[in-house]
């Protein structure tokens, strides 16, 4: 099962770069840039690293990402992480980042894409893996605010391929970002929204009636209404779960009470991914090794697992299918 999980090509859909911050990176970024972190060592981080909700992770996540600075930080981060989609043979990815966290502190977005944008185009180069770039909205902050970042935004659409939701989830519908998702959505980008990870199902509907987002991340309280699981059923919605993640910020308890195998044999379009790998203790092939480990997952599903990640992918349908075919391939 694990050399089956290693040897299929893989795409990721969610996956925040902040989130892929390394201790390693962090502490050398930090020393580089003059900033002080509260860690003495590495070990120090790990400890840390023990989440009891999305918020005591969050404060932590935010924390971390202040080492990242210059235009050559954000690069040297995506660059990381896709030594890392080598490593676990993802072929194609597409990468949230937050800009509000770096805007803030006076970091200007420029440095933020074309750093990411540069590595992005070197790893499509040096391992022909393909990628988009999706830029989410701090959910805590204002929908103003949103609208600002989205301007900023404006001069890089042709980087940038969506626009998304994250941050503090309770508390912050959907609803409060009903006008800067249409105003996105006539700009032409597509829409994802975090959706009905710690909060109820009633975000999930608000994300698809009042923003009309083209993927929900998360989405595992959907099991709770069985009108809205037929319906991302009969449209085939994607849902990109995050086993680790919701493991380590007690969305559920433990592996074997993940729902992601019910979601999957209802029906639904669900993927595996790794949300914030350097957080949750692994990159999506650990992601994938948890659920074997714990759950009656068959080779079947995760054949289905892998082929949905393309399918609910952006990319066009020609490389769908290239990527599709590789995956049969691999197989025999
Ligand atoms: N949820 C919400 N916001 C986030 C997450 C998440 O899992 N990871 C990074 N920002
Ligand atoms: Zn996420």
């Amino acid at each position: 099962m694990i050399d089956l999980i290693k040897k299929l090509p893989k795409a990721e859909l969610h996956l925040h770069i902040e989130g892929s911050l390394e201790p390693e990176l962090m502490f050398r970024l930090a020393k580089k840039n003059k900033i002080d972190i509260p860690y003495n060592d590495i070990e120090d981080v790990r400890k840390a690293y023990d989440f009891s909700n999305l918020q005591t992770f969050l404060d932590i996540y935010y924390a971390g990402a202040k080492v990242l600075v210059t235009k050559d930080d954000f690069y040297d981060l995506t660059w990381e992480y896709i030594l890392k989609c080598v490593e676990e043979n993802i072929v194609h990815t597409e990468i949230f980042f937050d800009p509000q966290t770096h805007t803030e502190r006076g970091v200007p977005f420029t440095a933020v894409i074309t750093g990411i944008k540069e590595a992005l185009a070197d790893a499509k180069e040096k391992y022909g893996i393909t990628s988009c770039v999706i830029m989410c909205f701090l959910r805590h902050l204002s929908q103003e605010d949103a609208f600002v970042t989205l301007e900023e935004a404006m001069p890089f659409k042709e980087d940038i391929i969506g626009v998304g939701l994250d941050s503090s989830e309770l508390g912050n519908p959907p609803s409060k970002f009903k006008e800067v998702f249409k105003k996105a959505k006539e700009a032409g980008f597509k829409l994802v929204a975090h959706a009905g990870e710690e909060a109820d199902y009633s975000y999930i509907y608000e994300a698809l009636d009042l923003l009309n987002i083209d993927r929900i991340d998360h989405g595992v309280q959907s099991i709770n209404s069985p009108e809205l699981m037929t319906r991302l059923k009969n449209e085939q919605m994607p849902l990109t779960v995050c086993p680790n993640s919701n493991i380590e910020l007690r969305v559920f308890d433990t592996y074997k009470d993940h729902n992601i195998k019910e979601l999957l044999d209802y029906g639904l379009n669900i993927s595996v991914n790794s949300d914030d790998p350097a957080y949750f203790k692994g990159y999506v092939n650990q992601n994938f090794i948890n659920l074997c480990e714990n759950l009656p997952i068959t080779e079947d599903d995760i054949v289905t697992l892998v082929k949905n990640s393309f399918r609910a992918s952006f990319i066009d349908d020609e490389l769908k299918e290239k990527y599709l075919a590789q995956v049969d391939l691999a197989l025999q």
